[in-house]
């Protein structure tokens, strides 16, 4: 009989208290060391991660040279395909490829690999006759690239947003105060914030350095704050030269 009622009493609180437990939050912990496939020397890392950065700001850069094309009505096929994009881009690169170190030439060919898929996997979107804005944009090829090369590598790449629109680019609390340093800290304030930390138990690299607003990007990100813009997002009010996210690259590290 007591022996009963206290089975009853321990199942009792067990539920409470795994109701009192807040639902929706991030897990501690993180994967075994193993599972980050691609780990960068200790001594390169930093050169790795800004090689890196470098690599995928030239990608968006390719995008946005090409936004005019790409959202032009009028057309239907682009001829903005994976290896076409993939050829401006290793042009782009060429002197980051001159001087890197076989770790990080693969990582950069993985990095390449991944762009090139995005791009194809888009031809539909890109396709598209008719319209202008179809939702591809140099944010989402990263933020689609930076998925498909973290599945790949285990190399975090992601641009976290000042006031972020995809959910992908919600900043953790470094990405967080990164972001605050660089708006505190005005416009003139571009070195990267870099940091070795872990996750879990594996050793890694951080690299954060400021993305801007040029003219080109305020018909959405710019004035009126609040207003909707033509994709029917609320503009954030900012002005060219604003912080308006972060190139976030995390690599593993290895002794
Ligand atoms: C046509 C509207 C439009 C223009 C122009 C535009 N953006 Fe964005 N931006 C978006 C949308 C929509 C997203 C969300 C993309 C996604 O993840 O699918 C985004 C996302 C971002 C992000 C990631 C953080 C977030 O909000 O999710 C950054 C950083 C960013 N944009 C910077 C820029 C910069 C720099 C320019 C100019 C070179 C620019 N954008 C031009 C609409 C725009």
């Amino acid at each position: 009989m007591i022996r009963h009622a206290i089975v009853m009493i321990s199942i009792i609180s067990a539920a409470m208290s795994a109701a009192a437990d807040p639902v929706g939050v991030r897990a501690k912990g993180g994967h075994p060391e193993y599972l980050f496939l691609e780990k960068a020397p200790r001594s390169e890392a930093p050169a790795t991660a800004q090689k890196l950065a470098r690599a995928v700001i030239a990608g968006r850069m390719i995008i946005f040279a090409y936004s005019r094309k790409l959202t032009d009505p009028a057309l239907g096929d682009k001829g903005f395909t994976g290896e076409f994009f993939e050829g401006q881009w290793r042009a782009a690169l060429e002197g980051e490829l001159i001087d890197a170190t076989p770790s990080q030439r693969r990582m950069l060919e993985k990095l390449f690999w991944a762009g090139r898929q995005v791009i194809d996997n888009n031809q539909d979107r890109l396709n598209v006759k008719g319209i202008a804005w179809k939702n591809f944009l140099p944010a989402k090829w990263e933020r689609e690239m930076g998925q498909v090369f973290t599945a790949r590598t285990g190399i975090i790449i992601k641009q976290p947003g000042r006031n972020y629109r995809s959910p992908v680019n919600v900043p953790d609390e470094v990405e967080r105060s990164a972001m605050q340093h660089y708006v505190n800290a005005g416009r003139d304030e571009n070195r990267p914030q870099t940091a070795f930390a872990t996750m879990g138990k594996q050793a890694v690299y951080r690299h954060m350095e400021p993305i801007r607003l040029m003219d080109a990007c305020l018909s959405c990100h710019g004035k009126p704050k609040g207003e909707p813009d033509m994709l029917g997002y609320a503009r954030d009010g900012l002005d060219a030269g604003d912080l308006i996210g972060l190139m976030s690259v995390t690599v593993a590290v290895e002794d």
